[in-house]
C-alpha cells in the first residue's frame, strides 16, 4: 500500500530508479550500495538506445547469399552500413546482387564456393579478411530440402541435406570461429535453423534432422565461444515465401491447411526475417546467446 504524501528516502529513490531505464534525463549514474549488491541507475538517452541497434562499418560474411533469406540479408545489412561479404556457389548469380547492393549505396564483395568444400570455405573467409579486414557477423542462410519417405528418399539425397545444412554450417562457424577468436573484438553468429528443428514431419528424416543439428550447434557453440563474447544463436522459421518453398505456397490444399496453424494468419515473406537478423547482429544482443529464435508467425506457440 502507498500511504498519501509519502516521500521516500533519497537512497531507496536510487535504489527503484536502478531498475529503469531514465530516458534522457542527463543525469551522471546514480548508485548506491544496498546489502553488498551494488546498484546502479542508468543515464540513458536517445543516442544510446539508437546505437544499441547501430551496425555502421561492420563485417558481415553471408553464405547462401543470392537465396530468399540470404537475399534480404545481404541488401538489409548493407543498408544499415554492413560492409556484405556475399557468398554462393555460382559467380554468376552472386555479381549481379554485389552490383544491386553497390547501386543502393551499401559497399559488398563476393567470393563463390561451395558451402561444403572445405577448401573453398577457407578461400572464402581469406576473401574476407582480405577485403574488409575482419569479420564482425556471420549468417549461414546457404541450406536444402527435399521431402521424400525415408522407405524411398535414397542415401545420397539424405546426405546431400545433412551435408548443405550440417557440414556447410559447421565448416563456416570453424573457419569464421578461428577469425573472431584471432581478433578478440567478438562477433556475431547467427545460424539459420527451422521450426523443424525442433518439431518432426512426415517425409522430413533429413531436413527436420538436419536443422535440430544447426539448433544444437547453435547452443554448443554458445558454450565454447561466450568467453570470447562471440554470440551464437539461431533463427527458426516457419515456412516462409522463397525458391525452397514455392511448392507450399502453389499446393492451395497444403498453404490452407498450414495456414490454419499460424496465429498470425499467413506465412512469412522474406523481409519478416530481416529484423532478428538486426538485432542479433547488434550490441542489442549482446547478452544473448544459445538462444532459438522463433520467427513463425505464432506456429510454435500452441
Ligand atoms: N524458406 C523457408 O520457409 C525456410 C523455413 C525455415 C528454414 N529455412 C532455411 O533457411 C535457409 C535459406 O533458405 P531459403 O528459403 O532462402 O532457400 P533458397 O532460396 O533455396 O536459398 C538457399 C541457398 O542455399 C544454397 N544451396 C542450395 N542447395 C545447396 C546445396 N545442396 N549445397 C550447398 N548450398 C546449397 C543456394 O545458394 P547457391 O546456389 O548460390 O550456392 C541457395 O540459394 C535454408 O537453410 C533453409 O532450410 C527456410
Amino acid at each position: 500500500m502507498i500511504r498519501k504524501n509519502y516521500s521516500p528516502p533519497q537512497n531507496l529513490l536510487l535504489v527503484s530508479g536502478s531498475y529503469g531505464l531514465r530516458l534522457g534525463v542527463g543525469v551522471e549514474p546514480a548508485s548506491c550500495s544496498m546489502g553488498g549488491v551494488e546498484k546502479r541507475g542508468y543515464d540513458m538517452k536517445k543516442k544510446d538506445i539508437q546505437s544499441l541497434f547501430d551496425l555502421t562499418g561492420k563485417v558481415a560474411l553471408i553464405t547462401g547469399a543470392t537465396g530468399g533469406f540470404g537475399r534480404v540479408v545481404s541488401m538489409g545489412l548493407a543498408m544499415a552500413g554492413v560492409k556484405v561479404m556475399a557468398t554462393g556457389r555460382s559467380e554468376e548469380t552472386l555479381e549481379p546482387l554485389v552490383e544491386e547492393i553497390e547501386k543502393a549505396g551499401g559497399i559488398s564483395a563476393f567470393s563463390a564456393g561451395s558451402p561444403i568444400d572445405h577448401e573453398d570455405v577457407k578461400r572464402v573467409v581469406k576473401d574476407t579478411v582480405a577485403k574488409f579486414s575482419g569479420i564482425d557477423i556471420l549468417v549461414t542462410a546457404a541450406g536444402v530440402n527435399k521431402p521424400g519417405s525415408i522407405i524411398e528418399q535414397p542415401l545420397r539425397e539424405w546426405e546431400m541435406i545433412i551435408d548443405a545444412n550440417v557440414k556447410g554450417t559447421w565448416l563456416y562457424c570453424k573457419e569464421v570461429g578461428k577469425v573472431m577468436i584471432d581478433q578478440g573484438r567478438g562477433g556475431k553468429v547467427i545460424l539459420v535453423s527451422s521450426t523443424r528443428g525442433m518439431l518432426g514431419m512426415a517425409n522430413y528424416t533429413a531436413y527436420s534432422p538436419s536443422k535440430g543439428a544447426v539448433s544444437l550447434m547453435a547452443k554448443s557453440l554458445a558454450c565454447e565461444w561466450g568467453s570470447h563474447r562471440i554470440n551464437v544463436n539461431a533463427i527458426a522459421p516457419t515456412v516462409f515465401r522463397t525458391a525452397l518453398t514455392q511448392w507450399m505456397f502453389d499446393d492451395d490444399a497444403f498453404y490452407k491447411n498450414f495456414l490454419r496453424r499460424i496465429p498470425i494468419g499467413r506465412l512469412g515473406e522474406p523481409e519478416d526475417f530481416l529484423g532478428t537478423v538486426i538485432f542479433l547482429s547488434s550490441k542489442a544482443s549482446d547478452f544473448m546467446t544459445g538462444a532459438i529464435l522463433y520467427v513463425d508467425g505464432g506456429y510454435t506457440a500452441g
